[in-house]
Parts: C-alpha cells; sequence; structure tokens
C-alpha cells in the first residue's frame, strides 16, 4: 500500500508536529481542526519550528516553503475521503475519540487506515465502533514530534498484519524508529513515564520537597535531561491527569491514584506550558 495522502486531525502540539514531519517526508498532509484559530496556531506553530531550522542552517528557505505548501489545514472533515491514512491527535478523551472514529469511518474509504495517537486509550475499544477494525491502529509519537525518535506502534485486537507493516514502514519514512506494543493501558511509554511524574507531584504535594528541588534530584541524580515537574508542564498536565485516570480505570490498581495536586491544577487551569502556568510560570 503507497501513502500518499494523510490527514492529522487536531493541530495542538501533536498534530502540528505530525503534519510537520509527515510534509517533510514529501506527504501530502491534510490538517484538521474545529476552528480556523486552532488551524491558525497549528500552522504557526509549524511555521516557528521551520524558522528555526532555517535560522540554524538545517534547512533552506525553499524547503521551508516547500514543506509549508505541502500542508493544507482544513475546517472540514469530509476532506478525509482524499486520505490514505488519517492520524488522529484529538484531546485525550474516550468519548471524543469514539465520535471522531465512527465520524472518520463514514468518510474515508475502505482502504484507509485510520491510527490515532493516543497516550493510553485502548486502541481495540476506539476500533470496535468502526467498521474496520483490521485497519485501525496505535500510532503514539513523542513530543516535540521533530525531535523525538520514538513511535510506539500499538496493535489493536483485529489490527492486520498488513496494517502494522504499512504503519511501520511509514514511520520509518518519518524518519522515526518503530517499536511495536500491545494494547495495555498506557502502553508501555505511560504505563512507566506518568506514575514517575505522578509520584514526583505526590512529593510536591506531601511537602517532601520544593517544586526546583525535585527536579534537580532527577535530572542531576538521574541524569533525566528534564525533571519531572517540568516535563509534566510540557506535556499537559490535563493530558498528564487523564492518562493517569485511563491506567487507574484500566488496572483498578490504587497505585495509579492521581495525586489531588495534579487534579486541582487542572481543575484551576493550569495545565502548563500552554496555559502560561503550570509547577513553572511561561512568559509566552
Ligand atoms: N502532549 C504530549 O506530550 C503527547 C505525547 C504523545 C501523545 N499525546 C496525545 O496526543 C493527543 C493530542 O494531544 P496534544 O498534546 O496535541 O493536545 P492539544 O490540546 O495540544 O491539541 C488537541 C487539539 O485537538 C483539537 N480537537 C479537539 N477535539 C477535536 C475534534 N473532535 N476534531 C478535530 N479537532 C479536535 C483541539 O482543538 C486541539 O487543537 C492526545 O491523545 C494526547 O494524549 C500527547
Amino acid at each position: 500500500m503507497n501513502i500518499q495522502t494523510i490527514m492529522v486531525v487536531g493541530a495542538g502540539q501533536m498534530g502540528s508536529g505530525i503534519a510537520q514531519v509527515a510534509a517533510a517526508s514529501g506527504l501530502q498532509v491534510l490538517l484538521h481542526d474545529t476552528s480556523p484559530e486552532f488551524l491558525k496556531r497549528g500552522m504557526l506553530s509549524i511555521d516557528k519550528q521551520l524558522s528555526r531550522s532555517v535560522e540554524k542552517g538545517k534547512l533552506t528557505q525553499d524547503g521551508m516553503k516547500e514543506i509549508l505548501r505541502r500542508i493544507q489545514p482544513t475546517e472540514f472533515i469530509e476532506l478525509a475521503e482524499q486520505a490514505d491514512l488519517v492520524i488522529e491527535a484529538i484531546s485525550e478523551n474516550m468519548a471524543l475519540k469514539v465520535l471522531l472514529f465512527h465520524r472518520l469511518d463514514g468518510i474515508c474509504p475502505p482502504h484507509t487506515i485510520i491510527a490515532t495517537n493516543t497516550s493510553s486509550l485502548p486502541i481495540s475499544e476506539i476500533a470496535a465502533v468502526t467498521g474496520r477494525p483490521a485497519r485501525v491502529i496505535g500510532m503514539h509519537f513523542m513530543n516535540p514530534v521533530p525531535v523525538m525518535p520514538l513511535v510506539e506502534v500499538i496493535r489493536g485486537l483485529e489490527t492486520s498484519q498488513e496494517v502494522f507493516e504499512v504503519v511501520c514502514g511509514l514511520s520509518e519514512r518519518l524518519g522515526k524508529i518503530p517499536v511495536e506494543v500491545n494494547d495495555f493501558p498506557g502502553f508501555v511509554s505511560n504505563r512507566i513515564l506518568m506514575p514517575m511524574i505522578n509520584e514526583a507531584v505526590f512529593t510536591v504535594y506531601e511537602g517532601v520537597a520544593s517544586v526546583e528541588s525535585v527536579d534537580k534530584v532527577m535530572k542531576l541524580g538521574m541524569n533525566h535531561p528534564m525533571g519531572p515537574l517540568e516535563l509534566a508542564d510540557f506535556i499537559g498536565l490535563d493530558t498528564c491527569l487523564s492518562i493517569m485516570e485511563i491506567l487507574y480505570e484500566g488496572f483498578k490498581d490504587s497505585k495509579y491514584r492521581p495525586c489531588p495536586l495534579l487534579r486541582k491544577y487542572v481543575k484551576a487551569g493550569r495545565l502548563g506550558r500552554k496555559s502560561g502556568q503550570g509547577f513553572y510560570t511561561y512568559s509566552s
């Protein structure tokens, strides 16, 4: 199967990154979100990333224009009928994703593969609302997409071998390294990472150390490039909370209980970098 046109649904931090790397690898990209402002924000972020590569001499001005020309922002999900592959990167919410997959299943031609970039939701359950569970798969990119080499490729219960191979091949074409993982809550990456972040929040909540000290311990002592709280802000505290809820629900094990402080911050609108405030404060 030759993938030429893809649609990325959701022009947030992940969707815009996925659209950028796909266009840079020569694919035609339709970037869909629900409003012109979200699309504009997504395109601006791609523009900013590419401009940085031009400044560093990694990309020419013409190369940048060429990449941007291959991305068509659109409010119309119906254009998914042109896509060989759709990559969904909307908010981490099962109800929203299920609605979207049902809709996409009705729009896309039978050959289209529909992938989800979910961080933790069950692929098999999302696939079950479509009439094509064999063509639904998890394609979990890491943040920031243009920089991080990993794609966790998650097989749902019904995902076909052909679809798995096509998606691994495409990940390589995007310059990424696919790693096969089975469909369990949090997969591998977030099953390990999120409880660590949640535990870091607990250490602040229980007064064991300050935000800065927790991050310093993990950076200087464990050689982590970013502290867990800095990383939580970067990922988005709402996304972190959603993933902990999914682990807690999925395994029914109290060791995944989200820290009340994480919940409090999300309820207050402190979502991390994207809202300007999380464990740290950001100017722009
Ligand atoms: N942030 C991370 O570090 C990270 C890493 C890997 C995977 N993910 C996953 O990627 C997905 C997106 O995360 P994000 O951080 O980019 O979120 P985000 O909040 O930055 O972006 C989500 C975008 O989806 C749009 N959206 C919401 N509902 C929509 C719909 N029905 N149709 C079209 N667009 C819709 C929103 O307008 C928004 O622009 C989530 O499933 C998340 O778990 C996130």
